[in-house]
């Protein structure tokens, strides 16, 4: 291979965060940085990493999307009958992950997930494009399947059935919040010397901040 890997590294030296810059409320301080992303043109600032656990501790990580959060936590949509859901249904703790590099930045946010109401998930699918609305319905998502061209049938048969009408929300598919717990922001700072905050949640909801060594 003619590329060394090993070689491959930059010098972080964009900005720098000290505690001062710290709002005492994570999600507060979350904000501020999503913000800062989508002003940087940054691909998909609410694509996330969650990673679960199954119930003999084997991990699973994928991508999916948050779509919205406030104090009460950060939601994301799928299938209900995945991998990620049955990893869920047999441990709830998560943590998600924000990978914006361009920003020499990076937040973890680890809790517990909640399936969020029924309710809830339909004012959310409600705003979906129809095509994706089609989309939750086809895919029995994670499970095998022998071939694309069943995937195009289903979609084509669903789009003629629903030309018209509202499509309704499959009963296998929802959200989940997660609520935090710990609350990681991290900033690349130059000769690796980086910056680490770490919210931990305390009772009474008031948030304990400590420097981690980087
Ligand atoms: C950028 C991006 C965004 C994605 N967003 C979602 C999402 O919001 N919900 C979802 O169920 N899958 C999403 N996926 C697909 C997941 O990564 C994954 O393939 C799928 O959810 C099945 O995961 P599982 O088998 O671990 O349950 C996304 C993938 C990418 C690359």
């Amino acid at each position: 291979m003619t590329l060394d890997i090993a070689d491959l590294r930059r010098e972080y030296t964009r900005a720098g965060l000290g505690r001062d810059d710290l709002n005492a409320d994570p999600v507060v301080q979350f904000e501020r940085w999503f913000q800062d992303a989508c002003d940087a043109g940054v691909r998909e600032p609410n694509a996330m990493s969650l990673a679960t656990v199954d119930g003999v501790g084997s991990p699973g990580l994928r991508t999916v999307l948050l779509k919205y959060f406030d104090s009460t936590g950060f939601v994301f949509f799928t299938n209900l009958e995945s991998s990620k859901a049955r990893q869920i249904s047999q441990n709830q703790q998560v943590t998600l992950l924000f990978p914006w590099l361009d920003l020499e930045r990076q937040v973890t946010i680890s809790g517990r997930a909640e399936t969020v109401s029924r309710a809830e998930t339909l004012r959310y699918f409600s705003r979906r494009p129809h095509e994706s609305q089609i989309g939750a319905w086809i895919s029995q998502q994670s499970s095998v399947i022998t071939s694309r061209k069943l995937l195009r049938m289903k979609f084509e048969e669903m789009r003629r059935k629903w030309r018209d009408g509202e499509v309704p929300l499959p009963d296998f598919w929802g959200g989940y919040r997660v609520w935090p717990q710990r609350v990681e922001f991290w900033q690349g700072r130059p000769n690796r010397l980086h910056d680490r905050f770490l919210y931990r949640r305390r009772e009474g909801n008031t948030w304990q901040i400590d420097r981690l060594a980087p």
